[in-house]
């Protein structure tokens, strides 16, 4: 795909990760909906930056937690630029729950941020995209293969993410190509402490963390050279899913 003037809605994209992810396709050339929820300053920063590169951007606030809103978000986009080529569920939260602290509140939050909404955003967005012959990229989480007792409901929200992007990729076929990223460790978690982080690192034969501009650069090949890839999930983890 040539992403020149595409429109690209990217969510979660004020701040790390969603952050890389517009900037690389602003830089090829690409519009971009930059969303977000809280970090509003981010996301401003985020679209100055696109728009530096010499491409329209814009930001748009919603709360994915609600599937109005989520669904009302693609409305906004379309209505804005016209049109809708790439859509990047990139948003998530990432919670700690073990089994024993099990919260059905918390889960239920959980699973509407992580997976409903990329649902519901790619049923709002399938007229725009279809049109467009475009994409949706959902980024995923490598760590399912070994998935950590200590995040119950992120885990089986990743875990159903990855389904729904092979279901989204036959239900979406031939028009749009549905992929998805399975990150390693891209941007730690601000709480990790240096020992936590360095453990961590042992375990991924690269032996090097994985960066925001990583996942980005995935993405960016994924859309750009991915014409003949859809149902794919790609690792970009420095080999972590092997060990
Ligand atoms: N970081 C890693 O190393 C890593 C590892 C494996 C997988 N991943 C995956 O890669 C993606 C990006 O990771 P990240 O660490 O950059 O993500 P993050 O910082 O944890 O979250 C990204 C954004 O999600 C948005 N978000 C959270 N709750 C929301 C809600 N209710 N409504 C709308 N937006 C909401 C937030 O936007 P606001 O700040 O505007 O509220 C946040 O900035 C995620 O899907 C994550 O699961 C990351």
């Amino acid at each position: 795909m040539d992403l020149s003037e595409r429109v690209v809605l990217v969510t979660g994209a004020g701040r790390r990760v969603g952050r890389a992810i517009a900037l690389r396709l602003a830089r090829a050339g690409s519009r971009l909906a930059v969303h977000y929820r809280s970090s509003a300053a981010d996301a401003e920063r985020t679209a100055a930056d696109c728009r530096a590169a010499g491409t329209p951007a814009r930001t748009f606030e919603a709360d994915l937690a609600d599937p109005a809103a989520a669904a009302a978000l693609v409305e906004r986009v379309v209505a804005y630029f016209g049109r809708l080529d790439v859509l990047v569920n990139n948003a998530s939260v990432f919670e700690t729950m073990t089994v024993e602290e099990f919260d059905a509140g918390a889960w239920e939050r959980t699973l509407r941020i992580n997976v409903t909404a990329p649902a519901v955003l790619a049923h709002a967005a399938r007229v725009a995209l279809r049109e467009a012959g475009g994409r949706i990229v959902n980024i995923c989480d490598a760590a399912i293969q070994q998935p950590w007792a200590d995040h119950v409901a992120y885990m089986v929200s990743k875990g159903a993410l990855e389904t729904l992007t092979r279901v989204l990729a036959r239900a979406f076929a031939p028009e749009v190509n549905v992929v998805g990223v399975a990150v390693g460790v891209a941007a730690w978690p601000e709480h990790y402490d240096a020992q936590t982080r360095e453990r961590l690192t042992r375990r991924i034969p690269l032996r090097r963390a994985g960066t925001p501009e990583d996942v980005a650069a995935a993405v960016h090949f994924l859309l750009r050279d991915g014409d003949y890839i859809t149902g794919a999930i790609l690792p970009v983890d420095g080999g972590r899913h092997l060990a």
